[in-house]
């Protein structure tokens, strides 16, 4: 139920209005935040790569609702291509297609993510492209498949969320074709009748897709490039320490090696399994969101985890 509120709360523009200016909400954000801007978030990358963890940085923003902010914010991504390129510093991208303009005009999107991709290109710097509600992944999913294969598959990705009754065979399809693939769990509330309403079938289906995963990496011999900017083709996104044993545990049944997989999660959130997958010789990926739409973002963190709310209420109340 409380879940349920937080995830309303996180797509309600009122409330974003409410809390976005707010400074003790801001400051509490920073914990899962790297920064207002692109300047705070290289700081964190670059000190994450000397602990031997690669990034992907996210300019935060969503559901944008006028071309031309959808172009501005295709433009602000090219811009991080550059930076990355021109300072050397090795990190991928994740962007949300409805911030380049998916809700409001897929072929204005489609144009976007193609200029994305070709600067990507140039520059070999990888693109994960999030996945978002529901409402979103069959057009999420046509428009990945149609720019991957128009020569970008080495420098894109796709997010899959095993929470879907439909992701088992959009996995077997993505995987048909060599894709690359970001497992999570999801972040939305989905209605029944197309996602596993209970958290254990949501851990049993992730468990099921990594496998899929790590079998076709093993087949293909993927793996993360030598300086960790290009993922291999699985990457498995949780902090659920059980999920991560299961897939080392699988990992080491078929004999695949550690690099032929790699661990992803978010800035701020159990830096001590980072630390130590990092620590056994796996590839690490640290998800580092900054910029000033931290608010959806933010309330989804607090959606998934009742003490991470705890703790905002109790700081508040100390205040
Ligand atoms: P679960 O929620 O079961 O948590 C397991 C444990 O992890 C908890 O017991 C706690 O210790 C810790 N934990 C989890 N969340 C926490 C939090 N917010 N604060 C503190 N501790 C926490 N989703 C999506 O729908 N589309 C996407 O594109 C992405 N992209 C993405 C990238 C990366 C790199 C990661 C790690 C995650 C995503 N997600 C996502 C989010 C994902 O779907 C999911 O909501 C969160 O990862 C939380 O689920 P867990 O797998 O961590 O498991």
């Amino acid at each position: 139920m409380l879940k349920l509120l937080l995830i309303y709360l996180s797509q309600a523009q009122w409330a974003r209005n409410l809390i976005q200016n707010w400074g003790f909400a801001k400051r509490t954000a920073a914990r899962f935040v790297a920064g207002e801007t692109l300047d705070d978030a290289v700081a964190v990358v670059q000190d994450l790569r000397q602990e031997g963890i690669c990034t992907t940085l996210d300019h935060l923003g969503e559901h944008v609702t006028s071309p031309e902010n959808a172009r501005k914010a295709a433009e602000e991504i090219i811009q991080i291509i550059n930076r990355l390129s021109r300072e050397g510093i090795c990190s991928g991208i994740s962007v949300k297609l409805s911030q380049i303009g998916l809700v409001v005009d897929p072929d204005l999107c489609e144009e976007n993510l193609r200029r994305i991709m070709n600067r990507a290109l140039q520059e070999k710097v990888y693109i994960r492209i999030d996945m978002e509600d529901s409402t979103l992944t069959q057009m999420t999913l046509d428009l990945f498949r149609k720019v991957r294969d128009e020569g970008y598959a080495e420098y894109i990705g796709i997010v899959i969320q095993s929470s879907l009754y439909r992701s088992v065979q959009d996995v077997k399809d993505l995987l048909a074709n060599d894709s690359k693939i970001r497992l999570c769990k999801g972040a939305y509330k989905e209605p029944r009748d197309i996602a596993f309403p209970r958290k254990s079938d949501v851990d049993e289906n992730f468990d099921l897709i990594t496998c899929l995963m790590l079998d076709k990496s093993l087949e293909l011999g993927s793996q993360v490039s030598q300086e960790g900017g290009i993922p291999p083709l699985p990457a498995i996104a949780t902090h659920d320490q059980k999920r991560v044993e299961f897939a080392c545990k699988y990992a080491q049944e078929i004999g695949l090696d550690k690099t032929g997989l790699e661990f992803q999660m978010l800035h701020g959130i159990r830096e001590d399994l980072q630390t130590a997958l990092v620590q056994e010789g796996y590839p690490v990926r640290i998800y580092v969101p900054y910029g000033q739409e931290w608010y959806p973002y933010f309330v989804r963190r607090l959606a998934e985890r009742p003490a991470n709310l705890w703790f905002f209420l109790s700081n508040l109340i100390r205040r």
